[in-house]
């Protein structure tokens, strides 16, 4: 089921009244850190998000507003405006705006003709955003909005966060397709690791291959898509067969604790977002955050080659990228290992129709708070996942980032790692695999 290229077009383009573009526009999405804006000494930062320049700001009382990136006036741009109490006031002839995007001053015209009411039609575009976990999510679609989704990592209460941000050059689909290629971990994750950890360290490789699959399973679900695999190694009994992983529609990878978000900046960038979460062990408290720190991952080195290989998630992005600016999937050849992203392709295609009838999406897209509830995994919502992160706490304590860089709060972490040491785990319990 190779795709045409009018096909793989309206998969994987973003802007404004594109298929996809407009399907993305009905979802929340995570656009910076608020480590990331409040670093800022202007408390502003530049973001591109499905094609859109926009501006990010958090004016002096604390409310966070989302604008376009130009001024409606002479088109300045508002990353270096003057923010104040109550809104944003653009540094080149001061006209300001609150976080609706309504034009509230505009000092000469007020002075010369105050009658006419020249600010009342000169808004700025503005989008409504919420602050959750660390990440500032955006809402870009018609309104009224749909809710922020109460995914359990976005709101697990007695935990520590850290973020690391990837800014990729390749389409956001390439990057949503890696989730459910279930395959690829055991030659790139295993197999191609172990090649560049070896030639990285000086060292003859020793093409050794550890792991291969056995089987590959795949069901839609509520939310998306659950993936399984039994391995040469781990049977029908492993947590990976009878629970699986799961990758919430459109673009969101779950892994036990943590969540990846890949954001189009445009048709041929993405940002990506990793938000880890740690949870204490029950009876324990975890050290507190004032703010969750975040970073941003060092993509390639300084002779242009991809750094970092010999870090999990470096080793996905390379292969993400190297697909080109979007890949060419007319010239794939897709072949049993790839059934998942077959599925993956058909839900975005299926719900794209929906959208062409007038409708919105049937996959989460949340409007009661019972929707919006108990949204755990695995197996939503039976478990709640609170003991997830045992089994990184048992033996060594010790925080290892799954990609290059280091949290600034790698302290935090272990503590609440050691937190499970002495815990005990009821027997069968899902501690994340
Ligand atoms: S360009 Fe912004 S006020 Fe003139
Ligand atoms: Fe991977």
């Amino acid at each position: 089921m190779t795709l045409t290229v009018e096909e793989n077009e309206r998969l994987s383009r973003v802007g404004p009244g594109t298929p996809t573009g407009e399907l993305l526009r009905r979802y929340w999405h995570p656009i910076c850190a608020a480590d990331e804006l409040d670093r800022s000494i202007f408390r502003t930062k530049e973001l591109k998000v499905l094609g859109e320049e926009l501006v990010i700001y958090r004016d002096r009382s604390g409310k966070l507003g989302l604008i376009d990136k130009y001024c409606v006036h002479r088109r300045a741009s508002m990353a270096y405006a003057v923010v104040e109490k109550d809104g944003i006031r653009c540094q080149y002839h001061g006209w300001k705006y609150d976080s609706s995007g309504k034009c509230v001053d505009q000092p000469f015209e007020e002075m010369t003709h105050p009658e006419v009411g020249f600010k009342d039609r000169c808004p700025i575009n503005a989008y409504p955003v919420q602050e959750r976990a660390g990440l500032i999510f955006a809402y870009m679609g018609p309104k009224p909005a749909p809710l922020l989704p109460n995914w359990g990592p976005l709101v697990w209460d007695n935990a520590v966060r850290d973020i690391a941000i990837t800014h990729l050059p390749c389409n956001w689909l390439q990057a949503q397709e890696n989730s459910v290629d279930s395959t690829h971990t055991e030659h790139l994750h295993d197999y191609a690791a172990r090649y560049f950890r070896q030639i990285m360290n000086g060292e003859e490789p020793d093409f050794e291959r550890a792991r291969t699959h056995t089987k590959i399973g795949f069901e839609p679900y509520k939310y998306g898509i659950i993936k399984r695999r039994t391995t040469n190694d781990r049977g029908e009994d492993h947590p990976r067969w009878t629970r699986g992983h799961s990758i919430l529609f459109p673009n969101i990878l779950w892994h036990n604790a943590t969540m990846q978000f890949r954001v189009p900046a445009d048709d041929t960038n993405t940002m990506h977002f990793s938000l880890y979460i740690w949870r204490a062990a029950p009876g324990h408290e975890a050290p507190k955050q004032d703010v969750v720190p975040s970073r941003t991952v060092q993509l390639m080195d300084e002779m242009g080659q991809f750094a970092g290989l010999n870090y999990l998630f470096n080793q996905d992005y390379m292969c993400w990228a190297t697909q080109g600016p979007i890949a060419d999937r007319e010239i794939e050849k897709l072949g049993e290992s790839d059934r998942g992203i077959i599925m993956f392709r058909k839900m975005l295609s299926d719900q794209l129709d929906i959208m062409a009838t007038g409708d919105e999406p049937t996959i989460n897209v949340f409007r009661s708070a019972e929707e919006n509830s108990g949204l755990e995994w695995p197996a939503i919502p039976h478990e709640s996942g609170e003991y997830v992160g045992a089994n990184f706490g048992r033996g060594d304590p010790k925080y290892r980032p799954s990609e290059s860089g280091y949290s600034r709060d790698a302290e935090k972490i272990e503590a609440v790692m050691r937190t499970w040491q002495e815990f005990e785990v009821p027997a069968g319990a899902y501690m994340g695999e």
